[in-house]
C-alpha cells in the first residue's frame, strides 16, 4: 500500500458502455501464494493480478526465503520454496496487507514455528484473529502474543482435531486448512467459510496432494498427509471485481459485457439488480449488464457466502444513493463498512446510519465534490458514485483503489467514462 498522493477526477454524467476483463481475484491469489509455502520447490499461480498486495506477498515470502518471479504480461507467478522457510512476517509488511497472516498456517504445520505481527484492526472494523488463533492450539500448537506478535510453535507437528468456528471465517477456515493438511490424522472445520476462494484454495491444496472433502459445505474434513509436491494452478476469477462492474453498469444505465466474470459466484447480488431493473445473460466466457432506467433501490443485508457479500455492499449504498424509493442496507461481517457513508453524503447521498442499518432516500443525481477513499471497496464505490454525480468529483487516497482494481482507470475509460489519475 503506497501512500502516495495520488487522485481520481471524474466528471460525471455519462453512461458506461462496453467490455471488461475480470482477472484473477486477490482474496484467492495471496492465499495461494501464502499456501506455496507447504511444498519444496516451483509452484506456479496464473492468472495472478498485477496489483500491490500481490507485490507484498512476493516481498514477504522473498524474506522467507523464497525466490519469486512475477511476469507481468503473463500474470504467472513462480515461487520456488526452499527446504526451511524462514518462520516471521514483520509488522511493516502486515500492516500494509492484512493477508499476511495466511503465512500462518502453513508455517507452523511445516516449520514448527512462526511468528506473525499482529494486523490490528483497520478501516472496516477491529478484525481479530482468535478464531486462527484457537483453531492452530486444537490442532496442538503453543501459541502465545508477545510484543505485538503471535507466536506459534508444533515442535513435533500438529494432530488432527474437529474444530468448531463461532462464525464462518474465511481466514481462519483458510488458516486451520493450510495447517491441518500435513498434521497427522483428520480434522474437522465445523461452520467453516463456504467462500469460492477457501474453494480455490482447498482445490490447489488437492492438487498438491493434500486430501480434503466439503469444499463449499460448511463442515470440511481434511486428512492430513506426510508431504505436498509443487503444483501449478490457476487462480479464481475476481467475483468482486465482477460484482463491481455489474454495478457500475446499472447505476449508469449502461450495458457493460464483463469477460471473465462467473455468475455462479454472484447469484445473490445478480439476483438483487435483477431486481432492482436491469437486464442480466450469461455469455461465452461471462455475464452481460445491461439497464435502460433509473434503478429501484434494494434492500440488502450482508452475510457470509453465499450471501450478500460484505465487499460489495459500498456499491449498494452507491446505487441505492440515487435509486427510486428508500432502502435499508445491514452489515452483519464487518462493523466499520459504513465509514465511507460520510464521504457519501458530501457528495449530496441522503443517508442515515443507525448501528448496523444504513437508511437511504434515494435521489436523482449526487453533487460532485472531493472526497477520500478509506478502503479499497468504498474507494470504487467513491470512483462510481463520481460518475453519477453532476459535475467535477475527486477521490483521494487512490492507492486504496489500486489494491484491489488493476488498470481500473484505463477500463472506466474504455467503458467511456471521464475519469484520470493525478498527482
Ligand atoms: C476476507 C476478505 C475480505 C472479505 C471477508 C468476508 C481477504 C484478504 N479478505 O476477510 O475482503 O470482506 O473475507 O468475506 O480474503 N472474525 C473474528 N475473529 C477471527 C476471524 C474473524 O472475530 O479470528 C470476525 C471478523 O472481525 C469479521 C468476521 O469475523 O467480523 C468475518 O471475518 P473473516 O471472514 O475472517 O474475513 P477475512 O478473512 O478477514
Amino acid at each position: 500500500m503506497e501512500n502516495t498522493n495520488e487522485y481520481f477526477q471524474i466528471v460525471g454524467g455519462t453512461r458506461l458502455a462496453g467490455e471488461v476483463t475480470v482477472y484473477g481475484a486477490k482474496n484467492s491469489a495471496l492465499k495461494l501464494m501464502a499456501a506455496s509455502l507447504l511444498a519444496v520447490g516451483e509452484t506456479t499461480i496464473e492468472n495472478v493480478p498485477d496489483i500491490a498486495d500481490v507485490h507484498i506477498m512476493e516481498e514477504l515470502l522473498t524474506r522467507l526465503g523464497c525466490k519469486c518471479s512475477y511476469g507481468r504480461a503473463t500474470l504467472r507467478m513462480k515461487i520456488l520454496v526452499p527446504e526451511v522457510p524462514g518462520h516471521r512476517a514483520d509488522y511493516d509488511l502486515v500492516r500494509k496487507m492484512r493477508a499476511s497472516i495466511n503465512v500462518l498456517g502453513p508455517l507452523v504445520t511445516r516449520v514448527g514455528e512462526v511468528e506473525v505481527a499482529l494486523p490490528g484492526g483497520d478501516a472496516i472494523g477491529s478484525r481479530g484473529i482468535d478464531f486462527h488463533i484457537k483453531g492452530l492450539i486444537d490442532l496442538g500448537a503453543e501459541a502465545h502474543s508477545e510484543h505485538g506478535y503471535v507466536i506459534a510453535t508444533a515442535p513435533n507437528g500438529l494432530t488432527g482435531a474437529a474444530i468448531s468456528l463461532d462464525f464462518p471465517s474465511v481466514g481462519a477456515t483458510e488458516n486451520i486448512m493450510t495447517a491441518a493438511v500435513l498434521a497427522k490424522g483428520v480434522t474437522t472445520i465445523d461452520n467453516a467459510a463456504r467462500e469460492p476462494d477457501v474453494v480455490d484454495l482447498g482445490e490447489f491444496l488437492i492438487a498438491m496432494g493434500a486430501k480434503i472433502e466439503g469444499l463449499g459445505t460448511p463442515v470440511i474434513t481434511i486428512t492430513g498427509v506426510k508431504e505436498l509436491k509443487p503444483t501449478t494452478h490457476a487462480t479464481l476469477s475476481d467475483r468482486i471485481v465482477a460484482g463491481t462492474w455489474a454495478f457500475a453498469a446499472v447505476m449508469t444505465q449502461g450495458d457493460i459485457t464483463i469477460h471473465g466474470g462467473r455468475p455462479e459466484h454472484l447469484e445473490v447480488p445478480l439476483d438483487k439488480l435483477v431486481a432492482a431493473g436491469a437486464v442480466i445473460t450469461t455469455t461465452v466466457d461471462g455475464f452481460r449488464v445491461r439497464m435502460d432506467k433509473r434503478p429501484v433501490a434494494i434492500d440488502i443485508a450482508t452475510l457470509p457466502y453465499p450471501g450478500f457479500p460484505t465487499d460489495l455492499q459500498p456499491f449498494v449504498i452507491t446505487m441505492n444513493s440515487i435509486a427510486e424509493g428508500n432502502s435499508i442496507v445491514t452489515e452483519n461481517v464487518f462493523e466499520g463498512r459504513f465509514m465511507f457513508v460520510s464521504e457519501l453524503q458530501r457528495l449530496g447521498a441522503d443517508i442515515h446510519v443507525d448501528g448496523h442499518h444504513a437508511s437511504i432516500a434515494g435521489k436523482y443525481q449526487l453533487s460532485g465534490a472531493p472526497v477520500a477513499a478509506t478502503d479499497i471497496r468504498a474507494g470504487a464505490g467513491l470512483v462510481l458514485a463520481g460518475l453519477v454525480s453532476e459535475g467535477i468529483t475527486t477521490v483521494e487516497d487512490a492507492f486504496h483503489v489500486d489494491r484491489g482494481y488493476p488498470g481500473f482507470v484505463e477500463a472506466l475509460q474504455s467503458l467511456g467514462a471521464k475519469v484520470s489519475r493525478h498527482i
